[in-house]
C-alpha cells in the first residue's frame, strides 16, 4: 500500500495535492493535467541543499533542469538560490528567461556541435565537455581565456542505478572521459589557455544506496587530485552530478540524504581540503528536486473488458508520460476520487497512443475503476513532461502550480492549432 504522505493528503477519500482537491483541478482544467507542488520543491530542494551545506559552507546546487523546466518550477528555485545544469542551448535560454545568473549556469553537453558550444561560450556560462578533443572544438570557437570556467566530465569506470537504464558511467557507455585519458584533456586544456577548471561525473540516476555516493565520489576526487599534482592546476569547483534516487515503489525507502552527505563531505574534506586549494563542492540533481512533488491527473474515458484482461482507457499515454513505456518503470496510481476504497480487482491502464507499450501501468490491484474515475500518477514530476511528445498527434498538456490550497495555470494546454506550428506546404502541394 501507498502511504499518503506531504504534499498530498487525503481528505474523506479524495485526494488533495499541496492543498488542492485532485477533483476540481481535473474539472477546473481539464485533462491530462501535470499538477506541481511548490512546497515541495521548495522543501526537497531546502532539505538537500542544507544537507551538504551544514558539513561543507562552500557549496552549491546546480538543478538539473532536464527533469522539468518549466519556467515556474525555474523561479521558484532562483528563489531558492539554485544554479542550473543546463543540457542543452535551448536550456541556457530558459535558465537565462527564467532570470539566473549566467554565472549559476554549468552546460553539460555531449556530441555537441560547434554552434551549442559557441552559444554557450558566447552566454558566459561554464562549459563541461564530455571528451578530450571538444576543448580544441571550443578554442576554435571562443576564446580560452574568455571561457568563464571549464571542466571535463569524468568517467570513473563504474556506475550505478536503480534501473539498468539509467546507469551512465562504466566502460561501455556514451558519457565522460576514462581515467586513461583524463590528465590529458586537462593538460591540452591548460595548454590552450583556459582557465577556472573544475571537474565533473554523473554516473547514474534514482540512486536509493547512500553508500554508493562516498564510494564513487572518492574516485572522482583522488582523480582530482592526482590532476592536480600532474597538471599543476587548481580545480575551483568539483561537482559529483546528480542520481539522488527516490521512491517509486511502495516497499522503497527514502535515499538518506543526511548520511549520504555527511559521507560525501567527509571524504571531501579528507581528500581534496587537505591538499591546499578549496574548491566548491557541486552536486546537479534533477530527480529528487521535482519528482514527488508533481503528479500526473488523467481522466478514465473508457473502460474494455477483453476477456482476459480489463483495461482502464485514460487520456494520458506515453505521448504524456514516456516512462512506463520506454523503461517500464513503475508510478504508483491512485484512484483521486476512491482513496478510501479497498484494492479489489486487477487492471492495465492504457493511454491512447496506437503502441501497445502505451501503458502506465499493467496488471494491477485498484479499486474498482470506473469511467469518470480521475487517476493520479505519483512521481510525475521529474521526467515527466519534459520527455512528453506530440505521437499521434495530441497536444501537450497543461502544467499547474498548487500551493497552500491555491491553484495557477502556468502551462496552457496545447491547441490542435499549435501542431501546425512552423510546417508550411509548398504552393504545389495545395491545389
Ligand atoms: N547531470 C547530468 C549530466 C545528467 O545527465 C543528469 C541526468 C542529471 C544531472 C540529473 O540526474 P538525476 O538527479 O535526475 O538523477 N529519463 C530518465 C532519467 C535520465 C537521467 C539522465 N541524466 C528517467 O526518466 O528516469
Amino acid at each position: 500500500m501507498w502511504k499518503i504522505e506531504p504534499p498530498l493528503e487525503n481528505r474523506n477519500g479524495e485526494l488533495f495535492i499541496d492543498g488542492c482537491s485532485a477533483m476540481q483541478l481535473a474539472k477546473q482544467y481539464g485533462t491530462p493535467l501535470y499538477v506541481m507542488s511548490e512546497t515541495r520543491i521548495r522543501d526537497n530542494y531546502r532539505r538537500l541543499n542544507g544537507a551538504f551545506q551544514k558539513h561543507y559552507a562552500n557549496f552549491k546546487l546546480y538543478y538539473a533542469m532536464k527533469a522539468n523546466s518549466n519556467l515556474a518550477v525555474l523561479n521558484i528555485l532562483r528563489q531558492e538560490g539554485s544554479g542550473i545544469d543546463c543540457s542543452a542551448p535551448c536550456e541556457i535560454f530558459l535558465a537565462l528567461k527564467a532570470g539566473f545568473k549566467k554565472t549559476d549556469l554549468l552546460y553539460t553537453g555531449n556530441y555537441n556541435t560547434l554552434d551549442e558550444l559557441r552559444y554557450a561560450a558566447e552566454n558566459n556560462v561554464t562549459i563541461n565537455l564530455d571528451d578530450v578533443s571538444l576543448v580544441d572544438k571550443l578554442a576554435s570557437v571562443a576564446d580560452p581565456a574568455g571561457v568563464a570556467g571549464l571542466c571535463f566530465r569524468f568517467n570513473p569506470g563504474m556506475g550505478d542505478s536503480g534501473m539498468e537504464k539509467l546507469v551512465c558511467a562504466g566502460p561501455d557507455v556514451k558519457f565522460g572521459i576514462l581515467e586513461n585519458r583524463i590528465v590529458d584533456a586537462y593538460q591540452r586544456a591548460k595548454k590552450l589557455g583556459f582557465r577556472n577548471f573544475g571537474i565533473h561525473m554523473m554516473t547514474g540516476s534514482n540512486i536509493l544506496n547512500a553508500k554508493y555516493f562516498p564510494k564513487v565520489a572518492e574516485i572522482l576526487f583522488n582523480t582530482a587530485s592526482t590532476i592536480r599534482q600532474k597538471v599543476g592546476i587548481e580545480f575551483s569547483f568539483i561537482n559529483i552530478g546528480g542520481g539522488f534516487g527516490v521512491p517509486y515503489k511502495p516497499n522503497e525507502k527514502n535515499l538518506d540524504i543526511e548520511a549520504v552527505a555527511k559521507m560525501v563531505t567527509d571524504k571531501f574534506k579528507e581528500k581534496i581540503t587537505d591538499t591546499g586549494s578549496k574548491p566548491r563542492l557541486l552536486i546537479e540533481p534533477g530527480r529528487y528536486i521535482v519528482c514527488d512533488a508533481g503528479v500526473l491527473l488523467t481522466r478514465v474515458h473508457h473502460v474494455k473488458n477483453t476477456g482476459t484482461k480489463k483495461m482502464v482507457g485514460v487520456d494520458a499515454g506515453m505521448n504524456t508520460l514516456l516512462r512506463p513505456a520506454l523503461y517500464n518503470s513503475y508510478h504508483e496510481i491512485l484512484v483521486a476520487n476512491k482513496l478510501n476504497e479497498k484494492q479489489h480487482e486487477i487492471v492495465t491502464v492504457t493511454g491512447q497512443a496506437c503502441e501497445n507499450t502505451d501503458h502506465l501501468c499493467r496488471d494491477r490491484a485498484m479499486p474498482k475503476v470506473a469511467e469518470g474515475d480521475v487517476l493520479a500518477v505519483l512521481n510525475a514530476g521529474a521526467y515527466g513532461f519534459t520527455m512528453s511528445s506530440h505521437y499521434n498527434s495530441r497536444p501537450l498538456s497543461a502544467e499547474v502550480l498548487v500551493h497552500n490550497g491555491e491553484s495557477e495555470l502556468v502551462r496552457e494546454a496545447e491547441s490542435f492549432e499549435d501542431l501546425v506550428g512552423k510546417q508550411e506546404v509548398p504552393q504545389r502541394l495545395q491545389k
